[in-house]
């Protein structure tokens, strides 16, 4: 089953003007992961996917330096935080059975939190109520257009 954007529900619409504003973003919402979500980023090369990760990270009381694209690998663990981080980066990815073979089933039916760039790569498969799409638009140099929005608004305390 394919979910169409149209079926989703923008939590909000907001802009960052540098990289520590979409930390602070980031920031956010890690702060308010409960375990079980899955936050699903959208955006070009360059976007900030990676920032707002490093601010999630922030949000989980992982350190955030030690975050950064895991782009040799599909998948990074952080277990130092408040709940465990999967981050994923699927840029590479040419079919979803690469991410079946390293275990995806498992991952998410974690109590973790889990983060994807590239997810647009894999949309058909992200169908859960638990799924935060974040697409970020580059408006800008530095300026970033960041659009958040799920199936319904189960997910609206992510943004407390
Ligand atoms: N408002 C902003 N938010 C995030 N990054 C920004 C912003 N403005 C400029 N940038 C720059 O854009 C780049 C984003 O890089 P990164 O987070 O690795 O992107 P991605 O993971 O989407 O490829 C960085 O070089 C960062 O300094
Ligand atoms: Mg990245």
């Amino acid at each position: 089953m394919k979910v169409k954007s149209e079926e989703l529900v923008t939590l909000i619409t907001i802009k960052t003007s540098c990289d520590k504003e979409t930390i602070e973003l980031g920031y956010r919402i890690g702060k308010n992961c409960k375990g079980g979500e899955i936050v699903a980023l959208c955006g070009d090369l360059g976007a900030g996917k990676t920032c707002f990760v490093k601010g999630i990270g922030k949000g989980l009381n992982i350190e955030d330096r030690v975050i950064n694209s895991p782009t040799f690998l599909i998948c990074q663990s952080y277990t130092s935080g408040r709940l465990p981080l999967f981050h994923f980066d699927l840029y590479r990815l040419s079919d979803f059975s690469e991410i079946e073979d390293i275990g995806w089933y498992d991952y998410l039916n974690s109590d973790s939190v889990i983060v994807i760039e590239w997810a647009e790569k894999i949309r058909e498969y992200l169908i859960s109520d638990n799924v935060l799409w974040v697409t970020i638009n580059i408006i800008s140099e530095n300026i970033r257009e960041f659009v958040i929005s799920a199936n319904n608004k189960k997910l609206k305390y992510l943004l407390d």
